[in-house]
């Protein structure tokens, strides 16, 4: 049978639970799964291109067919270049579905040949999004349950830098001992 790859395009900034459930989910059903981290020079994100690649590569190092990827331009012509066949997306709510839907049709105009394949997170991610974990953490809320560990570290050490001055501190003097 034909291999099939797909990609599941996004700006992971961070990435969420939502996002690792979406992509246990597409790796169960695809045979390689790209996930591709869009570089938008439109958007000041807060974490950089190599941050949000370490974190993905970290939490999906357990996926053997799964691997992550940085990718700028038309979303259908890196489909093309790593030979994907299908684009994955999450759609957690109705209102996702109007831009979810505007997105799906454009890709398939540009390139009638790869579809696009929604799935649904587990529920008790569906109110999640990378937006609301930023503005959360920058707040001083609390994002556990939200993201995984080691994304709620990164947001700590981001958002306060006596936390990242520590981290330096102990990481030096290990490298001392
Ligand atoms: O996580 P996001 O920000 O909702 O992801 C949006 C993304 C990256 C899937 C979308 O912005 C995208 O595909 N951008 C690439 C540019 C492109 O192909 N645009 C035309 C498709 S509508």
């Amino acid at each position: 049978m034909k291999k099939v790859t797909a990609i599941y395009p996004g700006s992971f900034d961070p990435p969420t639970n939502g996002h690792l459930d979406l992509i246990e989910r597409g790796s169960k059903i695809f045979d390689d799964l790209v996930v591709a981290i869009l570089r938008n020079p439109e958007k000041a994100p807060l974490f950089s291109l190599a941050e949000r690649r370490l974190m993905l590569e970290n939490l999906t190092a357990h996926f053997k067919n799964v691997r992550v990827d940085i990718f700028d331009g038309l979303t259908v012509d890196y489909a093309e270049r790593v030979g994907a066949g299908a684009v994955l997306r999450g759609i957690r709510a109705l209102s996702d579905y109007e831009y979810e839907l505007q997105m799906a049709l454009m890709n398939r105009k540009l390139q009638p040949e790869l579809e696009t394949v929604f799935m649904m997170p587990a529920e008790q991610y569906s109110y999640l999004s990378s937006r609301l974990v930023r503005e959360v953490a920058q707040l001083g809320g609390s994002v556990k349950d939200l993201v995984p560990a080691i994304v709620e570290q990164r947001l700590r050490e981001k958002l306060d830098p006596a936390v990242k001055l520590q981290h330096a501190r102990k990481s030096k003097a290990g490298k001392r001992a």
